[in-house]
């Protein structure tokens, strides 16, 4: 058996294996491999091991080398970012160094927008024209509007956005160059400018009603307001209550790192296609039940439970792994993600307006009774984000299909912010991940008639 010592792929000289007193910059990994004997020592940089560096760890020459297992990428840093930042054990999401409680409280969403796209929060200035940019591109191409009529009377309007922000990509044909900077600006504007509008689109054609067109007098918020529940008055004006509320849920869904959805920006993104083909990935990932959509399976939830005398009966089957709490749990918060208690706080804005919902009781004895459980406490299962965004959606007067819409709008500004932040990193590729093939091997083919 070999002994010898292997450097890192890095090709640094290796050094003393590391001990209490090493510094950062020394820190290494010493992997003895078993089935060889020999000893590797990884360099270790802000915590990780780069996966790469395994592929020395060989048996033999022949041998492909040692690769990191890690299916739905639970422990794996997919990319370097100062975006946004989680402590899920302690329940902290901050954009650039901001905290979300801060930003919910004093700014707006197409200041938060600003700040993860350009890294900085904006002056004056660059804010107003910023503001003026998006408010300005806020209509489609009346081919976009034909398009979306074409769908089925009652299409989810999830997949109605899927389709239609993909299709904005055969408007700007020129989006594919993504390498330049000024082509690149006006498609981010453009996709922040334009999402309100599709969505909204898909709300009326779900609901039979003519569509709306931007009313560029009014704010973001506002103005999608208007775009989904503008009647006949000559001018729509939207109770700054709810405006409010809104905005706060937008900033609220703006970005969180490394998700799904986001990883499937990114991932498609990196295949350098345009990016409104990026964010229809995104989109698409974010309407599935264990993302986007949970804020759907929430409400369907608490309507189901019915009353709250039915609560026991409900955890009882939670915890016998019938179904799950939905609206609770998070792969990264292992305590009350932050989102939910901001959530929460403005439940009691829109219920002035709306009148308060029967749901919320509930919801209220569900969360206290999950937190009171060994079972949810001990699994740090905590509400999430969707646990209470149904409710104002609700009372907001969406339908449940809506809901990941609402999440898809806000999310726009991360997506954005996480491919752009890819384009202009050096170290990605078109993303690739290995496998480890589990499958037969130099079969003879075997003519149908001959099969058994
Ligand atoms: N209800 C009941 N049990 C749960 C739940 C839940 N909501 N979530 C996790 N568990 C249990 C799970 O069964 C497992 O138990 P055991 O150790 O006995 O096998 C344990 O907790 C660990 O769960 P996990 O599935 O390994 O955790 P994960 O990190 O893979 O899943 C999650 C995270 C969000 C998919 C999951 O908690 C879940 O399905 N929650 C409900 C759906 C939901 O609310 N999703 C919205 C997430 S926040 C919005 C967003 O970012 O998209």
């Amino acid at each position: 058996m070999s002994t010898e010592t292997h450097a890192g792929a890095h090709g640094e000289a290796i050094g003393q294996t590391s001990g209490n007193g090493a510094s950062a910059s020394e820190e290494r990994l010493t992997v003895t491999d078993s089935r060889t004997g020999a000893t590797y020592e990884l360099p270790i940089t802000d915590g990780t091991v780069r996966a790469m560096d395994l592929r020395q760890i060989k048996v033999d020459e022949s041998d492909f080398g040692l690769m990191a297992y890690d299916p739905a990428y639970t422990n794996t840093a997919s990319c370097r970012s100062s975006i946004t930042y989680i402590d899920g054990d302690a329940g902290i999401l901050q954009h650039r160094g901001y905290s979300i409680e801060q930003l919910c409280e004093h700014s707006t969403y197409l200041e938060v927008a600003y700040l993860l796209i350009h890294d900085e929060l904006p002056t004056e200035a660059q804010l107003q024209e910023w503001v003026h940019e998006i408010t300005i591109h806020t209509f489609v191409h009346e081919n976009v509007k034909d398009f979306m009529q074409g769908f089925r009377y009652d299409a989810n309007p999830m997949g109605m956005l899927v389709a239609s922000v993909g299709a904005l990509s055969t408007f700007y044909p020129d989006a594919n160059q993504i390498h330049d900077e000024g082509i690149r600006a006006i498609q981010i504007i453009r996709l922040l400018a334009k999402m309100p509008t599709l969505a909204a689109f898909a709300f009326r054609h779900n609901m039979g009603q003519p569509y709306v067109y931007p009313d560029n007098d009014l704010d973001y918020a506002g103005n999608f307001l208007g775009m989904m529940y503008k009647m006949t008055e000559l001018k729509y004006e939207p109770d700054p209550r709810l405006e409010r509320a809104l905005d706060v849920l937008f900033i609220l869904h703006a970005d969180h790192e490394q998700n799904a959805s986001t990883s499937a920006v990114r991932a498609v993104g990196s295949t350098q296609v345009d990016p409104y083909s990026a964010v229809a990935a995104g989109v698409a990932a974010l309407y599935g039940p264990l993302h986007g959509g949970a804020n759907e399976q929430a409400l369907r939830m608490l309507r189901r439970i019915e009353s709250v005398e039915n609560i026991p009966g409900f955890l009882e089957g939670v915890k016998a792994g019938n179904e799950r709490l939905m609206g609770f749990g998070h792969r990264v918060y292992k305590n009350y993600d932050p989102r939910a208690r901001i959530i929460r706080e403005h439940l009691d804005a829109v219920f002035e307006v709306r009148g308060k919902s029967p749901l919320l009781e509930i919801a209220t004895e569900l969360e206290k009774r999950a937190l009171d459980d060994d079972y949810f406490t001990s699994r740090k299962l905590y509400p999430n984000v969707d646990f209470y965004s149904g409710l104002i959606y609700e009372a907001l007067g969406l339908p449940v299909a809506m809901f990941p819409v609402m999440f898809a709008i806000g999310r726009t500004s991360g997506w954005i912010a996480q491919w752009l932040e890819m384009v202009k990193d050096s170290e990605q590729k078109i993303a690739r991940p290995r496998q480890i093939y589990t499958g037969e091997r130099d079969r003879d083919y075997v003519p149908v008639a001959q099969r058994g």
